[in-house]
């Protein structure tokens, strides 16, 4: 049985298209959801879905080891950040080397650094005029979305597109390919 931890500090939609995709998979399990911010409808989602979920402050993820202790604790196999906004502590790097990974909504290196973050990503891409954008998946290093690229998918971006429809088309292929990924990084 393999463990997952999922990072999520807004809607949670990834978060919750993961729990529903491991719930018909008996070796991997998403043990624990933890947001930084004790607002965020990613705690309603688990509350309905039954699956544990925690509020930390910033003294706790960044200067304490209180988070790693936890994870730790729970024999995490695998952290995975789905629109989690806060930069990664490096006592949690060095404690989980290559097992921590995040999604990014657009084709990095392209769109990707700090401020680079949910609309502000789209409305980059539609004010660039690109014709694609995408989704990448990598693993997380101490600076944001430089780690080594685990996957890449494209979608077009045609002339009526809008931030919101970019953003809508880039889910879709987020909740097409994140758990699979997981799954594949796990086996
Ligand atoms: C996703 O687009 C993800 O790529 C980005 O933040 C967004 C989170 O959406 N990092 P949700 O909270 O999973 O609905």
């Amino acid at each position: 049985m393999k463990r997952i931890v999922i990072f999520a500090s807004g809607s949670g939609s990834n978060a919750e298209n993961i729990i529903s995709f491991f719930r018909e998979k008996p070796q991997v399990e998403v043990a624990a959801v933890l947001t930084n911010k004790s607002s965020a409808k990613v705690l309603e989602r688990c509350d309905r879905l039954g699956v544990p979920a925690f509020y930390f402050n910033k003294i706790a993820f960044k200067d304490s080891d209180t988070v790693v202790q936890f994870l730790e604790g729970i024999q995490t196999d695998l952290i995975v950040l789905a629109g989690f906004l806060w930069k990664i502590p490096s006592n949690l790097i060095q404690s989980f080397p290559d097992k921590i990974i995040n999604i990014h909504p657009a084709l990095l290196p392209k769109y990707g650094g700090k401020g680079m973050y949910g609309e502000r990503v789209h409305q980059a891409v539609k004010e660039n005029n690109e014709t694609e954008t995408g989704i990448t998946i990598h693993y997380v290093n101490e600076n944001y979305d430089e780690g080594a690229i685990i996957f890449q998918a494209k979608t077009k971006v045609i002339p009526s597109d809008d931030a919101n429809s970019i953003a809508e088309k880039v889910h879709q292929l987020e909740y097409e390919h994140f758990p699979k990924v997981i799954e594949k990084l796990l086996s």
